[in-house]
């Protein structure tokens, strides 16, 4: 593996499953010291256990509590002095009808997928400006475009892909790339429960994905790594589609 991240220190919210812990397994094998942010610290310190070395620290954290972000951010910059990526994939989603969801339901999909990209942003910016750092967003191939059953998790997604180009727009000049990542249906504990019980709606997905299956977390964590790297020294402000080719369709059925 080659160690693109030597010397770099690496945030990463919602480290305890899916994405995010094979996020904090690629960085951490590309060299960087990364902080593990989650709520559920349990999570935290397996993952941590995992990674076969002391360049990590666990902060529990919960990304809607600003107090919480900024002991984070603060501690982070206390033990490695500097804080050079942020990948921003703590999420939640929720299925249903617009009409059967709460207006609670509404604002918690907003705390946590919007309002924790935000509090995060604006803790660690400081520290990324005087690196000239990245950030990677974990949106969706739902902020790109519109689900039947997923207008609240579209509406959120939708807002993280929209605050990554203006955001990229904005610090392009203070040396600050910012990026985001679209994947498609991926298992993890999002879904996996979902799909045990209505074993159909994989099929349904899976239908549309033309490479005809879901991503392993893996997939999408090397993506991260790339737009967060030197590689992709010029690449700002892109939703990168991580979904086997769904979001190249126009939509319409199959004419063959
Ligand atoms: N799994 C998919 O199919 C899929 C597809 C597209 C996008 N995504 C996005 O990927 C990201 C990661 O999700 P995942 O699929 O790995 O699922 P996951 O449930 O394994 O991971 C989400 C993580 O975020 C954490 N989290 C939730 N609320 C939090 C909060 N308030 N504070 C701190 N941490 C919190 C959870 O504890 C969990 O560890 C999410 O943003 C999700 O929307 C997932």
């Amino acid at each position: 593996m080659v160690s693109r991240f030597e010397g770099k220190v690496v945030i990463v919210t919602g480290a305890g499953s899916g994405i995010g812990a094979a996020t904090v397994r690629r960085f951490h094998a590309e060299g960087a010291s990364v902080v593990l942010c989650g709520r559920r610290e349990a999570k935290l310190v397996q993952v941590g256990a995992s990674l076969g070395t002391n360049r990590y620290i666990i902060q529990p954290a919960d990304v809607t509590i600003v107090e919480h972000v900024e002991r984070l951010v603060a501690e982070a910059t206390r033990r490695f002095g500097r804080i050079d990526v942020l990948v921003n994939n703590a999420g939640a989603g929720t299925v249903g009808e617009f009409q059967g969801l709460s207006s609670e339901q509404w604002h918690n999909m907003f705390a946590v997928n919007v309002d924790g990209v935000f509090n995060l942003t604006r803790a660690a910016l400081p520290r990324l400006i005087e690196t000239k750092g990245a950030i990677v967003n974990v949106s969706s191939v739902s902020g790109l475009g519109g689900d039947r059953g997923l207008s609240f998790y579209n509406a959120t997604k939708g807002a993280v892909s929209n605050l990554t180009r203006s955001l990229a727009i904005e610090l392009a000049v203070k040396g600050v790339r910012v990026n985001a990542v679209c994947p498609s249906v991926t298992f993890t504990d999002m879904n996996m429960p979902i799909f045990e019980r209505v074993p159909e709606l994989l099929d349904r997905l899976v239908e549309r994905i033309p490479m005809a299956r879901g991503a392993q977390p893996e997939e999408i964590a090397s993506v991260i790594a790339f737009l967060a790297s030197a590689d992709a020294s010029f690449v700002n402000g892109v939703n990168l589609p991580v979904d086997g080719g769904v979001s190249a369709s126009s939509g319409q059925a199959n004419f063959m």
